[in-house]
């Protein structure tokens, strides 16, 4: 799992190559995205826990992990079952990523994490969704009870104005069909490619990774890529990619070319 680089954050993350430095894990359990670990962990846990934080459908940098909608709805339930509040990070999932314009579209967490394309990359910006049974715990005209959170470029007007014509963007382009329109030309490019050295090629909407079995087959990929147009940064065993929704049609069969390529040259 990884869910960002600040402090409690990183106590929720799981990537030795990220937090080596921060090892604090006290009162964390870490759990694969499948049923059987899902149910066990609550079963163990669930009157312990607070709460449960997931990228949902899609784990970014935690893996490339793509997994069924079955185990979120489930999660809901045994969240509900043991009054644990349910997180979905869609820092990296949100506005379409996955294919669902939100996984929260789809199965409702109690507090939603957006950023990355809240603003179109164009500025930093996050934000963090809740709904009432979580902002009246901490709604109140009693500072003691009241949510003392508040970081110098909180509610920035300038990132908020962005975020906000970004949004009106989304809708208005319909962002959706490009990002179906992504997933239908990645499906249709990778059809049939396969190489012994792969261990799995996975789409989701937006979202491409060919995993393969040894982290030392990409070694020499990234500077590849860039001699042929191409920005790209594997880690571990994952070469993946994440293009921008406005990417062209021919850019993007270009860009799994040389991902393709790379195995062939
Ligand atoms: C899933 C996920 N959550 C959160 C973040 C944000 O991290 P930070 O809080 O370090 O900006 C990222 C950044 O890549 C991410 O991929």
């Amino acid at each position: 799992a990884y869910h960002g680089d600040t402090f409690m954050a990183m106590k929720v993350g799981d990537d030795e190559d990220y937090h080596f430095a921060f090892k604090e894990k006290k009162g964390v359990i870490h759990i694969p995205t499948k049923l059987p670990a899902l149910e066990e962990a609550f079963e163990k846990y669930g009157n312990n826990l607070i709460c449960f934080i997931v990228e949902p459908l899609l784990q970014g940098a935690g893996g490339m992990q793509m997994y069924d909608i079955s185990f979120l709805k489930r999660a809901r339930e045994l969240c509900d079952q043991y009054d644990v509040i349910l997180i979905f990070d869609e820092v990296a999932t949100g506005f379409g990523r996955t294919g669902n314009r939100f996984v929260a579209d789809l199965v409702l967490p109690d507090i939603l994490v957006l950023g990355k394309a809240l603003t179109g990359g164009y500025i930093g910006h996050a934000v963090t969704v809740a709904n009432h049974k979580i902002y009246n715990g901490f709604y109140s005209d009693d500072p003691t009870h009241a949510l003392m959170h508040g970081p110098t470029f909180m509610g920035n007007a300038l990132a908020c104005t962005v975020a906000l014509k970004s949004i009106e963007l989304f809708e208005k382009e319909d962002y959706m069909s490009k990002i179906k329109k992504i997933s239908e030309v990645t499906k249709r490019e990778m059809q049939g490619f396969s190489d012994p050295r792969i261990k799995e090629v996975r789409i989701m909407g937006g979202c491409v990774c060919i995993e393969v079995y040894d982290s030392n087959t990409l070694n020499g990929f990234q500077e590849f890529a860039y001699q042929h147009g191409v920005f790209s940064r594997p880690f571990l065993t994952y070469m993946y990619a994440m293009v921008p929704y406005i990417i062209k049609e021919d850019e993007l069969v270009h860009v799994l070319d040389v991902m393709k390529a790379w195995f062939r040259h």
